[in-house]
């Protein structure tokens, strides 16, 4: 048995099949649906797993409860991928209740049909629920991810239950020789990224309790250097720069691009940048290239002109930063074009919605090919992203 503390025990379950997470982002290492035991005098169940998990969860939670009976099933967030087993838990423990937000038992009846009314409390933030030695306490932490989304803070085990918080993309079964940061970045850029005022708002209140333990619904329980991740998060939600450096997205349909690009990452690494991190946009994860566009403070856009407009994986890359709420960054812009080059002019004004974006007043506008011009460009470009 996985046990967190003396009384809470984990029993989650990892996803080797999954092909894409919520349907979009690929999860080479697989993912975990992650769900806790509190075992005192009352037994809460915090969340469920995807729905492919049944069997093996309720069968992990009949091994903790050794022959006990569950009290509450807390459910935190109605995302299918933890709430898919309400139902069967409800109908294989009949005495128990659901503890949830008043939002997520509307969406409780839109996706099972079942709203338990006369078996369920509604809880909100400040809402406390006594087991025994353990009082849970609600955190109410609208859009991380989604509206009815509550936290849980354990006091005496000390112990914040942060949904998708925290979470991070990979089975816990599979060795992340990358570490934490690199899939939790870009889980929460790709998933929360958008509620970074949210997500602020509730790390602010995690920060009035005294915190020794984060079980998220996704990824590693945190127990060991939690200021480390902490302010991780506090410079995502914030949109603050977490890495030092150039980051450079492009688009190339003969190379040539590529050449400017390769140009501009070897200027940028010879005039002293301290990192330089280049992505093909049509070739590497998006959801990569979105989360390196909020780490660093600096990034150059390169690109072809295409039917008057972008090529296609600049505009979808542009348009997921703009949704995303991408702000606070220097610009630096690369275009191209046979013989009517507009693309510098698209993307600028794609970006103007994101707040407080200062664009590098060197724009590279090659036509087909590097021109010596092109060249003198490129050098006076890498100069003004290094300011
Ligand atoms: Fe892990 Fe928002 O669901």
């Amino acid at each position: 048995m996985n046990r967190i503390t003396d009384d809470i025990v984990y029993i989650g379950v990892n996803d080797h099949d999954l092909d894409l997470f919520e349907g979009q982002y690929i999860v080479p290492n697989g993912m975990a649906y992650n769900s806790y035991v509190i075992l005192d005098e009352k037994i809460a169940v915090m969340d469920t797993v995807d729905k492919h998990f049944g069997e093996e969860w309720l069968s992990g939670l009949e091994e903790a409860l050794s022959g006990r009976l569950p009290d509450y099933l807390v459910v935190q967030h109605m995302e299918p991928d933890h709430s898919a087993n309400i139902s069967r838990f409800m109908d294989k423990y009949p005495a128990a209740v659901i503890v949830a937000s008043a939002k997520a038992f509307t969406m409780m009846k839109n996706f099972y049909g079942q709203e338990y009314a006369d078996r369920r409390i509604v809880a909100a933030e400040g809402t406390e629920l006594p087991l025994g030695v353990h009082t849970l306490q609600f955190i109410a932490a609208p859009m991380v991810h989604w509206p009815e989304v509550l936290m849980t803070y354990d006091r005496a085990d000390k112990v914040l239950f942060s949904a998708d918080a925290f979470g991070k993309f990979g089975a816990l079964d599979v060795e992340d020789p990358e570490g934490w940061a690199c899939e939790a970045r870009r889980y929460y850029f790709g998933i929360v990224g958008k509620y970074g005022a949210q997500a602020q708002a509730v790390l602010k209140k995690a920060s009035a309790l005294d915190i020794r333990v984060i079980c998220p619904l996704h990824g590693p329980v945190l127990q060991e250097d939690l200021p480390y991740y902490l302010n991780l998060y506090n410079i995502w939600t914030t949109y603050g720069v977490e890495t030092e450096g150039v980051a450079v997205f492009y688009t190339s349909v003969y190379g040539n691009t590529e050449k400017a690009v390769r140009l501009l990452e070897e200027k940028l690494r010879e005039k002293g940048c301290p990192k330089v991190a280049v992505s093909d946009l049509a070739r590497d994860d998006m959801a990569e290239c979105v989360e390196d566009a909020f780490r660093y403070g600096k990034v150059v856009l390169a690109t072809t002109t295409y039917n008057a407009d972008i090529f296609p994986f600049m505009r979808t890359f542009i348009e997921t930063l703009s949704e995303h709420g991408w702000r606070g960054r220097k610009v630096g812009l690369m275009e191209n074009g046979s013989w009517a080059p507009t693309a510098a002019k698209v993307m600028k004004s794609m970006l103007e919605g994101c707040k407080d974006t200062a664009f590098a007043e060197t724009q590279v506008r090659i036509l087909s090919s590097l021109s010596e011009e092109n060249i003198a460009q490129v050098d006076a470009l890498a100069d003004e992203m290094m300011k």
